[in-house]
């Protein structure tokens, strides 16, 4: 993480009232829309250069549905991506690729996200095929060593295939493949949740170590609050297809004002045991409703101890809340709720 403020940074990736609904049909031969799967609703965030934003929610919010259209796998129902001022999803040809280039994709599972018949060397140095312009021929083979080498790999390793590596080189070399074009951006949707605890730890520090070798910018997706906590700069908490709470680190662990956001942090293990006693603890009940189906006006309110008649009618917007426009405490950040107020759910 850098010297500037991340928010005096330049922003590369600006996303506005981004939208992806998934039609529900119906019927065989004359499909009908039935309805439609809310998988992301409205939600807007900037990514700076250099930075990590942390997207934090539980399974089936819409996390990877984001990574897809920010990578230009899925099309928006609606919204923008600009990416250094341009809308991506309005670019084709050329200056497409040149934008594909610059955002690259870490993916989940290591495991299945490498081919398993292609060998280290291929699988690295696939994107110079497609970029042929990025790598002569004859260079590629001392790239993909020098990948190698970057990530923490023997280079010796390059004809190797996936089977014979752990779980965590495989994430390694992952990793190597997403640096090749030497992106701007990299797009990690829980590269670390199919690994080990200890092997997690060592893969998040390389990454941290390549963001400043490389000035590389992070949109890092997981499902929980406590891995994307050390490398962060800011964080936003999604709930059912929509942003609940977006802030710096230090807003969202020491001052989160969104109940969602503090029920996920009392569910974050406290290695101190005194900090414990001190907090309190809140269980969240009840399932995630369906996205086909969101609750009307505040998504999280069916799962809320503080729901009343206004989060049913009145959706609740994604701004600093009215009663902390004024406080010079971390509380002032953006964060959709009516009643947003702090609570004393983790001790630092
Ligand atoms: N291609 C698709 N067609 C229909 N529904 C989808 C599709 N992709 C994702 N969804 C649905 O969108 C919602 C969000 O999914 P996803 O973005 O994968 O969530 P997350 O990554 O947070 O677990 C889920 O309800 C999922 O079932
Ligand atoms: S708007 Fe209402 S239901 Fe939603 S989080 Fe706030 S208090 Fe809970
Ligand atoms: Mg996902």
């Amino acid at each position: 993480m850098a010297d500037a403020p991340v928010e005096a940074r330049e922003p590369i990736l600006e996303v506005r009232g981004l939208v992806k609904h998934f039609p529900l049909t119906q019927g065989i031969l004359f499909k009908r829309q039935i309805g439609a799967v809310k998988a992301v609703d409205d939600i807007s965030f900037t990514l700076h250069r250099g930075e990590t934003l942390g997207i934090v929610g539980e399974s089936g919010c819409g996390k990877s549905t984001v990574a897809k259209l920010l990578m230009n796998l899925e099309q928006p129902t609606a919204g923008q991506i600009l990416y250094r001022g341009e809308d991506i999803a309005k670019l084709s040809g050329r200056a497409l690729k040149a934008v594909r280039r610059n955002i690259q994709m870490v993916f989940q599972d290591p495991y299945t996200s490498l081919n398993p018949r292609m060998t280290v060397g291929d699988i690295i140095g696939e994107p110079f095929e497609i970029h042929p312009e990025t790598a002569p021929k004859g260079d590629r083979r001392r790239k993909v060593q020098e990948l190698l080498d970057v990530v923490g790999l023997n280079p010796e390793y390059i004809n190797r295939y996936p089977h014979q590596f752990s779980g965590g080189q495989r994430q390694r070399i992952g990793i190597a493949r997403g640096l090749a074009l030497n992106p701007e951006i990299i797009i990690c949707d829980e590269p670390v949740s199919a690994l080990d605890v200890s092997v997690q730890a060592q893969v998040i520090n390389l990454m941290e170590r390549l963001q400043n070798e490389f000035d590389l910018a992070y949109l890092f997706i997981a499902h929980d609050l406590s891995i994307v906590r050390h490398i962060s700069d800011r964080v936003g908490v999604m709930y059912l297809g929509k942003m609940a709470e977006i802030g710096t680190d230090a807003e969202i662990y020491d001052h989160p004002t969104h109940p969602y956001t503090q029920a996920l942090l009392s569910a974050v293990p406290q290695p101190d045991p005194s900090a414990r006693e001190n907090r309190e603890r809140i269980i969240l009940t009840g399932d995630v409703p369906s996205p086909a189906n969101p609750p009307s006006g505040c998504r999280f309110r069916t799962r809320c101890w503080k729901a009343q008649d206004k989060c049913a009618e009145e959706v609740p917007l994604l701004a600093v809340p009215e009663r902390f426009k004024d406080s010079d405490t971390g509380a002032r950040h953006d964060s959709a709720c009516h009643f947003a107020e702090e609570k004393d759910v983790v001790h630092a």
